[in-house]
């Protein structure tokens, strides 16, 4: 069936953006809500959301008025008897949810197609409670749906081919990147996203890091769009909360068991953007301080040092980067530990060691002075102390890392430091979801790169990083923690050892 006109139920930020993609679409939408103030807060949303666009130069402003005309408001779910589709967008409640397919049961053609914009709640639960389960499908967009172009669409054992066939060949219409899954805890998307800004929350409420620290150092040292913190207060926490319960519940495991902070932070109601404040406090939120004041307190000389003194060539190659860079900012660089004094910097790799090297060098009485930096590209240094090491010595080794031009991250001398502690475990169920078969390397990469914005996919990023260099920074983890989450599956020691790559390259 090709399908032309679509109800929206719900609508809130995710029902008011995905009514917008319909309309923009071409398909005549009504847009059901039963708070009339809601109503108008979701039409309001759309205004904007096609008022910005106008502004950008991406419609004009009679493109904006003919998709604005394709809305129709609506009070009643009756207000969709004509419906060639309904895509349901109401809260995350199992009860709401079926009271509202119950009543479209009631108010829609038998032939018409239910789907459900879930991200937690199982499509399968919420099928089988309907008169017409093959019809009713997962259509899982993602925030902000005018924007991101993944549409998962999810099957259950009861959907019928053709509803499944029709909702991609819509979303395909609609410009998106259908990709069709079986029902799971938070199919491919959320099943791996959550459970990595759930660690991020954990490394901030343990002081891991700082707030600024986690999302600079995913945004600059791993590329992607935002930070996690940032992207929570995005999802909205409430929200997040209840996706990793759902996990939880069906995977089990520290990755997915909500940390305390989430769950505190949601019940004092910091929601994230929409209550205006969560991890932020917003409209000004996520925004990174400026670090340039710091290059002033930057010393004319340091002492440099290779992690274990000339064992690979990686380190060597470091060394030897980052004393480029430091002689090109006009900092004195030498090599020597028994002749310099002040600063000293170890140019440490993923797998940290600050404290080891200072040993091999028999440079012991300099231990205070000795900071690691990890130059994680060319943008951002991991600026690493070890537990000996002095406050003014950080502080010159950020300042250091400034006047050579980079930003900067402190991350605790841990495996992985910072970026790589975040990243691999992410990486790593990504490799996992591959393992298990629930998702192709090509479907984990598009969700990932089309639903959150990454500019590789994940399986495309342990490739490039190399399995050998995540399988040893996960085991590091895994040895260091003792949790079976950090462990790399078989799949990816597998391919390390034996020279491939987890997805064949065309
Ligand atoms: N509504 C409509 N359009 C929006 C928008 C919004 N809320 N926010 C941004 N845009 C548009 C802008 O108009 C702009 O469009 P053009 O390129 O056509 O001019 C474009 O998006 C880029 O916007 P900006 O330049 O203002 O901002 P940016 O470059 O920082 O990008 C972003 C913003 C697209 C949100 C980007 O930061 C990003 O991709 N973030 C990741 C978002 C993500 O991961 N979403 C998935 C969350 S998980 C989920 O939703 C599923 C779930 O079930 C929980």
């Amino acid at each position: 069936m090709e399908i032309r006109t679509v109800g929206v139920v719900g609508l809130g930020t995710m029902g008011a953006g995905i009514a917008e993609v319909f309309a923009r679409g071409g398909l005549a939408v009504t847009a059901v809500e039963a708070d009339p103030q809601a109503l108008a807060r979701g039409m309001a949303a759309l205004a904007s959301s096609l008022d910005r666009a106008v502004k950008r130069g991406k419609l004009t402003p009679a493109q904006s008025g003919e998709i604005a005309g394709r809305v129709t408001q609506a009070g009643k779910l009756a207000d969709l008897a004509g419906a060639d589709l309904v895509v349901e967008v109401v809260p995350e409640q199992l009860a709401i949810k079926r009271q509202v397919l119950t009543e479209l049961d009631r108010a829609c053609r038998p032939d018409a197609i239910f789907a459900t914009n879930t991200s937690s709640l199982s499509v399968t639960t919420i099928a089988a409670g309907t008169a017409h389960p093959g019809r009713v499908i997962g259509m899982h967009f993602f925030n902000p749906a005018p924007v991101m172009r993944l549409v998962e669409v999810v099957t259950t054992v009861l959907t019928d081919p053709a509803a499944a066939g029709s909702v991609s060949g819509l979303a395909e219409r609609l410009g998106k990147t259908p990709v069709q899954v079986s029902d799971r805890a938070g199919f491919v998307a959320n099943a791996l996203l959550l459970p990595y800004l759930n660690h991020a929350v954990r490394l901030l409420e343990t002081g891991y890091a700082t707030r600024e620290d986690i999302d600079r150092a995913m945004t600059l040292g791993a590329g992607l769009p935002m930070g996690p913190l940032t992207l929570l207060d995005l999802i909205g926490l409430d929200t997040s909360l209840a996706v990793l319960e759902v996990l939880a519940r069906e995977f089990g495991g520290t990755r997915y068991t909500p940390a305390s902070l989430l769950r505190r932070l949601t019940d004092a109601g910091r929601l994230g953007r929409k209550s205006g404040a969560g991890f932020y406090a917003y409209p000004d939120g996520g925004q990174v301080p400026d670090e340039a004041g710091l290059a002033a307190g930057a010393p004319g000389a340091v002492t440099l040092l290779d992690p274990v003194a000339g064992a690979d060539a990686a380190s060597a190659g470091r060394a030897a980067a980052l004393a480029g860079l430091l002689a090109g900012a006009g900092i004195e660089v030498s090599r020597d530990p028994a002749a310099g004094s002040g600063l000293v910097v170890v140019a440490i790799g993923a797998m940290g060691g600050v404290l080891d090297a200072v040993a091999e060098a028999e440079a012991g009485d300099r231990s205070a002075d000795a900071v690691g930096i990890r130059l994680v590209n060319a943008e951002l240094a991991e600026v690493v102390p070890s537990p000996l090491t002095s406050a003014v010595a950080m502080d010159k080794a950020r300042a250091l890392a400034v006047k050579a031009g980079l930003r900067t991250v402190t991350a605790p001398d841990r495996p992985g430091l910072l970026v790589g502690a975040l990243l691999y475990p992410h990486l790593r169920d990504a490799a996992a979801m591959v393992a298990d078969g629930y998702a192709r390397p090509s479907d984990v990469d598009s969700a990932m790169t089309l639903g959150c914005g990454y500019p590789r996919g994940p399986i495309r990023m342990l490739d490039e990083a190399g399995l050998a260099q995540a399988a040893a920074i996960l085991s590091a983890m895994h040895a260091a923690y003792g949790d079976p989450a950090f462990a790399p599956p078989p799949l990816l020691m597998a391919c390390a050892s034996a020279g491939l790559a987890l997805a064949p390259r065309g």
